[in-house]
């Protein structure tokens, strides 16, 4: 018999909304997002406190967050099954992360490879925000005592932060938080650069040709995969040094599920012209259905204000549980 009483596993994943995703973002998060969502408790969230680390512009920011969180709901993220809301719209994360901040020490916050890297291509402003993140995030986390978060390579770190807050809280009083794991699923493609293989595919490369974004029309999104840097072998194979081909065996094998072995025979004597044209199909099999969902979603502006409300309430329901335990033990007094 089934046993419906079992308990799932929490999941919570969230986006900044700086800008529209990447198909790296979309094969190596996104796309798993909805699969995720069948067998966990899946909380989704747009991280736009996150976001002010680095200056926005007001009016982008707010449209950005609007179309991060309807981009969501295109992906297939049932609003009615899952918790799906936007970070600000929950007080509860800056209260938290202010408390976090108290539980984190200088040394271990100077340690992020992110806050480094960040600091020097933002020069002009390393703000404190920008060197706290991670105890921000660490509240978004333990807030909805999760069990799991699907982190890439460049997370890591503040997820392990997040754990060694985590558990030094609950030493210095008592259990308070749900120790969270990186969560394990299938496997997505690293995506590289079309214009630089050797590099890893950014939402703000200069080369506009470098990067496809979610929400490019198709008709670009061919466009770029055709002139999509190769080699002079003329041969689809998967090879050391040949990071162009490999890079778009990789997506193509994601968006297809065929190995690369397979990809090798459908190809074998046919020229990288093909290759680059079949590989953008399969993209565009993969993306067109979440435009069209996207476009519908995004110009219905009460449905979508509508979902977030009911959302931050959900959240902020359970993240109020978290925060009342968590001031409790740390002596604020409460008046009823
Ligand atoms: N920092 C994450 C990123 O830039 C986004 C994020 C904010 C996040 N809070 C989180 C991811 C909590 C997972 C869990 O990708």
């Amino acid at each position: 018999m089934e046993n419906t009483q079992e308990k799932k596993d929490r999941v919570l994943s969230m986006i900044q909304p700086t800008s529209v995703p990447t198909l790296g973002n979309y094969l190596g998060a996104l796309k798993n997002w909805a699969d995720m969502s069948k067998d966990n408790d899946c909380l989704f969230a747009v991280a736009d406190l996150h976001a002010i680390t680095v200056r926005q512009e007001p009016a982008k920011l707010r449209k950005q967050s609007l179309e991060m969180y309807a981009l969501l709901l295109a992906l297939g993220l049932d609003p009615e099954k899952n918790i799906v809301f936007v970070q600000s719209q929950v007080p509860q994360h800056s209260q938290l992360g202010w408390i976090l901040n108290c539980y984190t020490q200088f040394g271990e916050a100077s340690r992020m490879t992110q806050f480094k890297d960040k600091s020097e291509k933002h020069a002009d402003n390393v703000n404190v925000g920008l060197f706290s993140y991670p105890t921000l995030m660490a509240a978004d986390i333990l807030l909805y005592q999760a069990d799991y978060v699907p982190v890439g390579a460049d997370q890591k770190q503040h997820l392990e932060i997040t754990r060694d807050i985590a558990e030094r809280f609950n030493g210095i009083y008592s259990p308070t938080f749900t120790v969270p794991k990186p969560y394990i699923g299938k496997l997505g493609a690293k995506v590289m650069s079309l214009q630089d293989p050797t590099k890893k595919m950014s939402k703000s490369d200069a080369n506009p040709k470098a990067s496809v974004f979610v929400l490019d029309k198709p008709d670009d999104i061919v466009k770029k995969f055709k002139s999509a840097v190769t080699d002079s072998e003329a041969c689809v194979r998967y090879a050391e040094g040949k990071d162009g081909i490999n890079n778009l065996m990789g997506i193509y094998s994601c968006c297809t599920g065929k190995s690369f072995e397979e990809i090798e025979k459908d190809f074998d004597g046919k020229g990288y012209g093909d290759f680059k044209l079949a590989v953008a199909e399969s993209i565009l099999a993969e993306v067109k259905p979440v435009q069209e969902k996207f476009n519908e979603i995004v110009s219905d502006k009460a449905y979508i204000e509508k979902c977030a409300k009911e959302g931050a309430e959900k959240a902020s329901y359970l993240a109020n549980k978290t925060l009342t335990k968590v001031m409790k033990k740390v002596g604020f007094w409460q008046v009823k």
